[in-house]
């Protein structure tokens, strides 16, 4: 099959998803399912009370076909507000607040999953619900959960029965505790869940979590509720997340969510759904809104950061494309217009000179000179780039389809590491992709010791049903191999970071304070340019704008830290002074 077909199968699949999972929304009830254990069904008291037939009333004049297609394009423009927001015809205002319940979040996977719990905490916030850090308090336990391997979702299905266990034990005296699954395991694996995991109550997918407080409403009332729907513009855009940590000194900044790069292996595109951006005026705006609470650190996050476009007005579409990176291509159709990531990049670190930004994950398709250009000029913008490689081996490149040759990658190095003088680079790897054969995992050793890459994330392949991959491919690389594989990569990766570290010795580099070391209550704990760990002891400094004052350093300051030693994950050394970015970016 031609690849655009394939796209455009997946395209329809998606485009279909909403018409598919309407009778998917609709909420199951005990009795229409008697398979469901009694901890699913309300309690003698909630029946004694009539609540459950005043609900299973309700719900024969309740929602219709027409309410599901609605709820499921819900337009990006309309601010949320459970207060003033109409309640779905079969439940009461009333029902859709948290009244004080309290929420325990659990966040696996990626920095994605970390930025959703901040909204979906935010929408519940909104509702009445409040948030609890102890497992034992909570009344609705969340897990917003990862699919990318299958490792991820066993850790999964294994905390699910040990909170199965806390369900039972509960004392009938409490209100009955509900268990929600979100993210992208909701997505994927949908109504299975809620056949193999009975206690679970709820499920909300990536793009469905402006529904948390109908979903839970449905399963106070005993039900099991889902809405899996992918959505084609769901950004979030007006949903404020609520920072987890107050004292923390940087914050994930989402910009886009989805991908419509369709890699072989990769099981995203169906979980996420398609690509989109999210408005540069609301990014700026909660930018401007971190930098007023005094953070010093953003990252704009997205599945493809660097692929970001915002559409959401006519004439941003008259503006000039920028090209793909050199020798590289799409699986999709060209798109055009928008606000490009250029755009954004500079109107972001134009906000705060003193807040670092940094991307991530960018794809390599999408490195234009305008925003290598702007990294390097820009002193705020942190000269690191993830690049995410992948295999060193262009046969499995092209079976992986991501659009590159390993030449055409290795040419895009050097063309960012001209561009971009001193440039800290990392990268994504997979070992033991279908058909890779010990030659290509050779080529893969080479590219690790030919790049050097400051950090790197190695991962043994996991097929993912879904992805073409599972479709077309053979998963025939036996599991020792692919670890063996896997552990050579480890061993390369270290040698050679450690190599590139070990150049920053002797040097004087800007730090972040981020706080106390996790190993030494002596030790004081940052981030250099490049993201990398900087460890130095807690020591009186002076303080360059103020000539004369000892100082200690305090999360969020910007020290000068002289590197005395580097590992291949961890640099050490001693602080100077306390400075700004803008004053050491004027010395150096
Ligand atoms: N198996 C192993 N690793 C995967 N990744 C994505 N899908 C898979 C898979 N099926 C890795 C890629 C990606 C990172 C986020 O996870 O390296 O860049
Ligand atoms: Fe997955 Fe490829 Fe999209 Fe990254 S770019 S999320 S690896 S499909």
């Amino acid at each position: 099959m031609h690849p655009l077909q394939c796209v455009l199968q997946v395209q329809r699949a998606l485009r279909w998803g909403p018409l598919a999972s309407v009778s998917w929304m609709l909420l199951r009830t005990c009795r229409e399912h008697s398979s469901l254990p009694s901890t699913t069904c309300p309690s003698p008291e909630r029946q004694e009370d009539g609540i459950q037939k005043d609900f299973s009333s309700r719900l024969a004049t309740g929602p219709t076909f027409q309410h599901f297609l609605r709820s499921a394009s819900a337009p990006q423009e309309k601010l949320f507000s459970p207060e003033v927001e109409d309640p779905p015809p079969y439940l009461t205002v009333d029902e859709l607040l948290g009244r004080q319940r309290k929420v325990y979040f659990e966040t696996y996977g990626c920095q994605m999953n970390v930025n959703d719990t901040e909204i979906a905490w935010s929408i519940l916030q909104k509702s009445g619900y409040l948030r609890t850090s102890h497992l034992q308090e909570a009344d609705v336990i969340l897990l917003v959960t990862c699919s990318i391997r299958e490792k991820a979702e066993q850790t999964i299905w294994n905390r699910l029965h040990q909170l199965k266990a806390l369900k039972t034990r509960r004392p009938r005296s409490r209100m009955p505790l509900r268990i929600g699954i979100l993210g992208c395991m909701a997505e994927r694996l949908k109504e299975e869940i809620l056949n193999r995991e009975k206690m679970v109550d709820l499920l909300a997918g990536p793009d469905a979590y402006r529904d948390l407080p109908r979903l839970l409403a449905v399963a106070e009332s005993g039900q099991q509720a889902a809405n899996v729907l992918l959505s084609l513009d769901e950004t979030y855009a007006d949903v404020m997340p609520v920072q987890t940590s107050p004292s923390a000194t940087s914050a994930f900044v989402s910009i886009m969510r989805g991908c419509d790069n369709m890699c072989s292996y990769c099981i995203v595109p169906f979980t996420r759904g398609r690509e989109r951006s999210r408005p540069v005026a609301s990014i700026l705006e909660e930018v401007r809104k971190l930098s007023e609470q005094g953070l010093k650190e953003v990252t704009l996050l997205g599945q493809n950061v660097n692929s970001f476009r915002d559409n959401s007005e006519v004439q941003f579409n008259n503006t000039v494309s920028t090209n793909l990176s050199r020798g590289f291509t799409t699986n999709y159709k060209t798109k055009q217009g928008g606000l490009r990531f250029a755009h954004l990049l500079d109107q972001v670190s134009r906000v705060d000179p003193e807040m670092r930004i940094r991307f991530t994950s960018p794809h390599p398709k999408d490195f234009p000179d305008e925003v290598l250009q702007l990294i390097h000029e820009r002193e705020n913008i942190c000269k690191q780039i993830h690049l995410p490689a992948q295999s060193g081996s262009s046969r499995v490149l092209e079976a992986m389809r991501r659009g590159y040759s390993r030449e055409a990658y290795v040419e895009l190095v050097h063309h960012i590491r001209a561009s971009i003088p001193g440039v800290s680079l990392s990268s994504d790897f997979i070992a033991g992709f279908c058909g890779e054969t010990e030659e290509d995992h050779l080529q893969t050793v080479s590219l690790l010791r030919e790049v050097q890459y400051n950090m790197g994330f190695l991962f043994a392949y996991s097929m993912r049903q879904k992805t073409r991959a599972y479709h077309r491919l053979k998963d025939d690389v036996p599991e020792e191999v692919k670890l063996r594989r896997l552990e050579e990569l480890i061993t390369v990766f270290r040698e050679e970071a450690s190599k590139a570290n070990k150049t920053s010795v002797g040097c004087t580099q800007l730090v972040l304070v981020e706080g106390l070391s996790k190993r030494s209550a002596n030790d004081l704990c940052g981030r250099n340019d490049g993201n990398l760990k900087v460890i130095f002891p807690d020591a009186e400094m002076e303080d360059v704008t103020n000539p004369g004052l000892r100082v200690r350093a305090q999360p969020g300051d910007y020290v000068l830290v002289k590197i005395t030693s580097a590992s291949s994950q961890t640099l050490r050394g001693h602080v100077l002074c306390r400075t700004t970015l803008k004053d050491f970016s004027a010395n150096c």
